[in-house]
């Protein structure tokens, strides 16, 4: 069974139209997941970096988001402009893609050690 050396998660979740959370799917979350997979198959890396797609992943107002592991480095809003620039700097490269990156503090559900201190 192949290991891969990635993982690129895309969400590609949908809400009701109007929903006060918003969604990646309506955002462009579909075409951003596409392009990964269409792109790293181009490049011929399809058998070392899985391009999954994803339910919500809890960050939908950066969105679309994109999560890469094993580094954990979390993306948005991504872009199908974005994507060659991904895969080339922080796929093959490995060195993220600073401009895109959602700092921790930032993120939904951080490590609350990380967190800052309330009133501060
Ligand atoms: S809908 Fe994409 S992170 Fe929630």
């Amino acid at each position: 069974m192949a290991k891969f050396q990635r993982h690129v998660f895309t969400c590609i979740n949908d809400r009701e139209p109007g929903d006060p959370r918003g969604c990646c799917g309506a955002v462009g979350g579909h075409e951003v997941a596409a392009a990964f997979k269409r792109k790293l198959h181009e490049r011929g890396l399809k058998r070392i970096v899985r391009a999954n797609k994803a339910g919500c992943l809890d960050q939908c107002h950066l969105g679309p988001t994109v999560v890469v592991y094993p580094e954990g480095v979390w993306y948005g809003p991504v872009t199908p402009a974005d994507v060659d620039e991904i895969i080339e700097e922080h796929v093959i490269g490995g060195r993220p893609v600073e401009r895109l990156v959602i700092p921790d503090h930032r993120l939904t559900g951080r490590d609350p050690a990380s967190a800052e201190p309330a009133g501060g």
